[in-house]
C-alpha cells in the first residue's frame, strides 16, 4: 500500500535514492570497520581492536534504521552486497594491519560520509521538503562527527 504522508511520490523516491547511496557506505565502512577490528596489530591493540568494535555496533544500528526509514517514506531498500558495491563512494583499499594507515583510512570514510549526509540535510529540507529524513540525516552526521573525532584523536 502506498505510503500518504505528504510528501509528493517525486520528493520521496528522491530522498530514498539518496538515502540508499548512505546506506551502500555505512556498509562498506561497517565491513572495513570488522576487518580492522580482526587483523589490527599495534602496542595499543586490545583498546583499537575494542574502539573499532563499538564503531562497527554503532554503524550496524545506523544501517538497519537507514533501510527502515525508506520503507519509512514508502520505497523498498536495496540489501544486496553487489547493489553496495555498486552505489557506493566509499573505497576498499587493499588489506592493512598497521594501525595508523587503518585509522586514516576509516577517518577520511566517516569525514566524507559527514560532508554527504551535511548535503542531504539542505536537499532534503529545502527541495524535497521532507522534514523527517532531514533531520534523520543530521543524527547520523552528529554520530559520524563523533566517530570522526575520537579517530582523529589518534593522528598528530
Ligand atoms: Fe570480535
Amino acid at each position: 500500500m502506498k505510503a500518504d504522508i505528504g510528501i509528493s511520490e517525486k520528493n520521496t523516491k528522491a530522498v530514498a535514492d539518496k538515502l540508499q547511496v548512505i546506506l551502500a557506505d555505512e556498509y562498506v565502512l561497517y565491513t572495513k570497520t570488522r576487518n580492522y577490528h580482526w587483523n589490527v596489530e599495534a602496542p595499543n591493540f586490545m583498546e583499537l581492536h575494542k574502539l573499532f568494535e563499538s564503531q562497527y555496533e554503532e554503524i550496524d544500528e545506523m544501517i538497519d534504521d537507514i533501510a527502515e526509514r525508506i520503507r519509512s517514506i514508502g520505497h523498498y531498500s536495496t540489501g544486496r552486497l553487489q547493489d553496495f558495491l555498486s552505489l557506493t563512494n566509499l573505497l576498499e583499499p587493499n588489506s592493512n594491519n598497521k594501525a595508523e594507515k587503518q585509522i586514516k583510512n576509516l577517518l577520511q570514510d566517516h569525514e566524507t560520509l559527514i560532508k554527504e549526509l551535511r548535503k542531504c540535510e539542505g536537499d532534503f529540507s529545502d527541495k524535497f521538503k521532507d522534514a523527517g529524513s532531514a533531520d534523520f540525516v543530521t543524527a547520523l552526521m552528529e554520530k559520524h562527527e563523533k566517530m570522526a573525532w575520537m579517530l582523529r584523536s589518534y593522528l598528530s
